[in-house]
């Protein structure tokens, strides 16, 4: 491992030491004297001039450190901004939100936030006050049929990832490099201003961000493209950072394949604790969950990305609810070794339910250190679903039944969770009340709802309709308390050049009037509906937000949840006799960009954590991935 990280030298290491001794949770940035002088000065005039640019030179010379002589530059309402390109626009944003750049440091000590009731990136998110308002930049890293249409259907019959890849590295284009052509212009630093609320007003202020194991390595005969994700993912990072967005990192794809949907990167069986490779894949998994976290616990990103979410979706009607509390058990104990305990030392580790409901996991692992339970409720599966949209709801408004069952479904059992299992979010969730949309039930495959005609054809939607779509999604806010909508964006169908799964993007839904402008605005609109109403009062119990300084979980949980576990589903043999990997390869560091490594970033938090990478053991493991359906 240490020859991988040679470039570590004695000052990097110092300068380590020094970000560590100050972090204390609220600082989190290296500090610079002069800044804590100008900035709050800075601030008074972002916050009340309407139209203005500041740019502050520094102090040149060796006192302002190794990035001497570079500029910082802040902008607020009327702003403007020039990209990398060279490109300019005027950043609005009605909201009291303003940005903060400096191009030759990327980790200032001063922080920016998207508007006024969002606490700047610098402060420790209060999660018994503040709200998570956030959308998913779905199929930005992770690519998805129904995000990016044009993609597969030039790649033809391409169903996930994994045959997408393979088609790429077959054609005679661009060959999968093509893929690096889609993560530089489908997400763009003008998505997450708009994200910040520049141009329509979003009063958003995060961002769930899903990345494959890939980032970090492939293996063998994996055909995804290796690594180029992440050097993305760090501009992604800067921007967010640059605008004040917080962000939730979500692992969406495990090798082997935790759910089999396409979105895992394959459409497969279930070979993460499940099947003969079951255990060998949560080995790799463990493995790079701990290469993720020890990149985001450094104090340059500890306060950007407070939620670390470690597997998106993992089956476990398949894997089994045993199973899989050892294996997030285990992750925790990994991941608090590497972090250390208490609010400010590493992330949030959210889980999803799994889609048994929240109920199930109330209680689950008591005096561990802060799970968040993610919930992703949908109408759109499970079910072709016919009721119109654009009729009276409840409350007089347009919505028919979708306002008041989002109200019913998912708000009362909401609080509960919050109340019974701890912080509790809604990762994912869409505008659509059915399964209308291109692709959007899998490529060649399609809906039989009769109204999909109304639903895709966005460009002539009525008031009503505009209206019923804006009040189901404004209840589902209301009852999710804390979201992040599925997705941001949806690319146009090569063929039709249109937008043909509308309801399932963000950006277009608020530029058309049927997302809220201003998320503020959604509360109270469950009570309006008649759903029953019981508030969370806002008190989590010390253990569920980090007021600790080690895990009280009891010795009985830990002889219930043992690691590995005790029995794995659907193998031939006995856990004893599974595949197993050995840890003994090189570890493999993921890089924070030329810059920030010139300023001793080296992706690593913990240098006590010496082991080895897993690697497969010679001879003995061939494959990872099962065969194709
Ligand atoms: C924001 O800036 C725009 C353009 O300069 C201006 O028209 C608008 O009044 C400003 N809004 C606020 C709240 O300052
Ligand atoms: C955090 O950023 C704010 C501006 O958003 C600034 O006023 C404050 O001084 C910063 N705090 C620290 C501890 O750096
Ligand atoms: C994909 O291929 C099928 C036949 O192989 C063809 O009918 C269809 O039009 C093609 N679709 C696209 C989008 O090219
Ligand atoms: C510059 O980059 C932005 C995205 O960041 C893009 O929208 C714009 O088209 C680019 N402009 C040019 C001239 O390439
Ligand atoms: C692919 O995943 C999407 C959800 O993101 C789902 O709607 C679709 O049915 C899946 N397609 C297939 C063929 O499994
Ligand atoms: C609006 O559009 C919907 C869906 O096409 C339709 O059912 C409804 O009658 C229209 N309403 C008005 C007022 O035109
Ligand atoms: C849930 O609790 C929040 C306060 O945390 C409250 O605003 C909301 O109305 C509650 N929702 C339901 C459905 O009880
Ligand atoms: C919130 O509710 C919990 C459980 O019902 C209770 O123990 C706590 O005292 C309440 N906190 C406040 C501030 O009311
Ligand atoms: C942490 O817990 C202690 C008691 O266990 C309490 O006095 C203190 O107020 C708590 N701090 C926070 C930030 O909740």
């Amino acid at each position: 491992m240490e020859s991988m990280r040679s470039s570590a030298t004695g000052s990097q290491l110092l300068l380590k030491a020094a970000a560590l001794k100050n972090d204390s949770g609220t600082a989190w940035y290296r500090r610079r004297k002069w800044v804590l002088v100008l900035f709050p000065v800075v601030v008074v005039l972002a916050v009340i001039l309407p139209v203005y640019f500041l740019v502050i030179k520094k102090n040149g010379g060796g006192s302002s450190g190794p990035d001497g002589g570079s500029s910082l530059r802040i902008g607020g309402n009327g702003s403007v901004v020039t990209l990398e390109n060279g490109t300019q626009f005027t950043y609005l944003n009605e909201f009291g939100g303003f940005w903060v750049d400096d191009p030759s440091d990327p980790f200032p000590a001063y922080a920016a936030r998207p508007n006024s009731w969002t606490p700047p990136l610098n402060v420790t998110w209060d999660w018994g006050k503040d709200k998570v308002y956030g959308v998913n930049l779905g199929g930005l890293f992770v690519l998805e049929p129904f995000i990016t249409p044009d993609l597969f259907q030039r790649f033809n019959g391409s169903r996930d990832e994994y045959e997408l890849s393979v088609a790429m590295r077959e054609g005679a284009d661009g060959g999968i490099g093509e893929l690096e052509e889609h993560y530089k212009t489908f997400i763009t630093e003008e998505d997450i201003a708009e994200i910040a609320g520049y141009r329509a007003g979003a009063g958003l202020n995060w961002i769930r961000i899903p990345i494959g194991f890939w980032a970090i390595e492939t293996w063998d005969d994996e055909p995804f493209l290796a690594k180029v994700s992440w050097s993305y993912m760090i501009k992604v990072l800067g921007w967010a950072r640059k605008y004040g967005l917080r962000v939730c990192l979500d692992l969406h794809a495990i090798p082997g394949s935790q759910n089999g949907y396409n979105h895992s990167g394959r459409l497969s069986p279930v070979n993460f604790l499940n099947g003969n490779m079951g255990l060998a894949n949560a080995q790799r998994a463990l493995y790079y969950i701990r290469v993720f976290t020890e990149f985001i616990s450094q104090p340059e990103y500890r306060l950007l990305v407070p939620i670390w979410g470690i597997v998106n979706e993992a089956l476990v009607g398949v894997i089994g609810m045993d199973q899989i509390t050892s294996f997030y058990l285990e992750a925790h104990d990994l991941i608090r070794g590497i972090t250390g305990y208490g609010e400010g030392n590493g992330p949030y580790i959210a889980i999803h339910e799994a889609f048994l409901g929240l109920q199930v996991w109330e209680n689950f692992l008591e005096g561990s250190d802060r799970f968040i339970l993610d919930q992703h409720p949908y109408f759109s599966f499970g079910g072709v679903f016919e009721d119109p949209i654009a009729t009276e709801a409840e409350d007089g408004l347009p919505g028919g039944i979708w306002p008041k069952r989002a109200c019913d479904s998912w708000g009362p059992g909401t609080n509960t969770s919050q109340q019974n299992f701890g912080i509790t979010i809604a990762a994912e969730f869409a505008a659509s009340p059915n399964d209308c949309g291109l692709f959007l039930k899998g490529v060649g495959a399609e809906s039989t709802n009769t109204q999909c005609s109304i639903y895709n054809d966005w460009r002539n939607y009525n008031d009503t309709m505009r209206e019923g779509i804006l009040n189901f999604v404004t209840a589902e806010m209301d009852a999710l308390v804390h979201w992040f909508f599925w997705t941001w964006k949806i690319g146009p169908s090569g063929v039709s050049g249109k937008i043909e799964t509308p309801l399932w993007s963000y950006q277009l839904g608020l530029r058309n009037g049927w997302i809220p402008k201003d998320p503020r605005t959604v509360k109270g609109k469950c009570q309006r509906l008649g759903t029953p109403v019981s508030p969370f009062n806002g008190t989590y119990a010390p253990w569920q937000t980090g007021n600790v300084t080690s895990d009280s979980i009891p010795a009985s949980s830990r002889e219930q949840y043992p690691w590995p576990p005790a029995t794995i589903s659907g193998a031939d043999v006995p856990v004893s006799l599974m595949p197993t990997y050995t840890a003994t390869g090189a570890v493999a560091t993921l890089t924070a960009g030329a810059v920030a490594e010139t300023l001793g970033v080296d992706g690593w938090f913990d240098d006590g954590d010496t082991a080895g990478g897993v690697v497969p053991v010679k001879g003995k493991v061939a494959h990872t991935l099962p065969s194709l359906p």
